[in-house]
């Protein structure tokens, strides 16, 4: 019986079933409630254990993956979502802390037609390389024009300093962020004061358009 039993796991673990349910169920021995969450404002009744981190229940049981798994520690930024309008790194965050919070994630800010302003400035640098950072980059700033509308460039480098990106995109990323708080010269700026557009450069990151 016992025999029968193992192999019937080892088969489970190969094909990866346990795997998953190991991620989707980090704590066997919880027993599954039913949470309430408001993601991009509707509502959704989830059954899960109350410590299962937030990512898990939005990339698997909702469907949304604008936010990433990267480390899973809270350390690299590319799940954040905005939890009260607060940038959150939904990894480390248990879905019992969320009943009730307005939960937004990239697919709430805005759409392929209509994208938020932020994801439009990212458009426009082209400020990815393979993208899987973005939508940590985007969602912190985000965040932070939402308390701070008009940041400088020091504080925009500030919000995004704990966000990780191994392609080292960060000028690209940096200066997306920049052109979504209106800091960027634009060409017709640099028109209107007889300047060639071709001298937008670098040392022009921080100035105000
Ligand atoms: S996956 Fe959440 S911070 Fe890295
Ligand atoms: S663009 Fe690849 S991780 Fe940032």
């Amino acid at each position: 019986m016992v025999a029968v039993r193992n192999a019937r796991l080892a088969r489970l673990y190969a094909n990866g079933t346990v795997w998953m349910f190991a991620k989707r169920n980090r704590n066997y021995g919880m027993t599954q409630s039913t949470i309430r969450l408001a993601v991009n404002g509707r509502i959704h009744d989830v059954d899960a254990a109350p410590d299962t981190a937030l990512l898990y229940v939005l990339r698997n049981d909702l469907e949304l993956n604008g936010p990433k798994y990267g480390c899973g520690l809270g350390e690299c930024g590319s799940c954040t979502v905005l939890i009260d309008g607060v940038a959150a790194r939904s990894c480390v965050i248990p879905i019992q802390g969320c009943a009730g919070r307005d939960i937004v994630t990239l697919e709430g800010l805005g759409s392929r037609a209509h994208p938020d302003p932020v994801q439009d400035a990212f458009i426009k640098e082209q400020a990815a390389q393979c993208g899987y950072c973005l939508n940590g980059m985007i969602m912190t700033t985000k965040a932070l024009l939402m308390r701070n509308p008009h940041p400088t460039e020091a504080e925009i480098l500030q919000a995004l300093r704990y966000n990780l990106c191994r392609c080292g995109a960060h000028v690209e990323i940096a200066r997306a962020a920049m052109r979504a708080a209106g800091l960027l010269v634009k060409p017709q700026d640099l028109e209107a004061q007889g300047l060639e557009a071709q001298n937008l450069g670098g040392q022009n990151l921080g100035a105000q358009g």
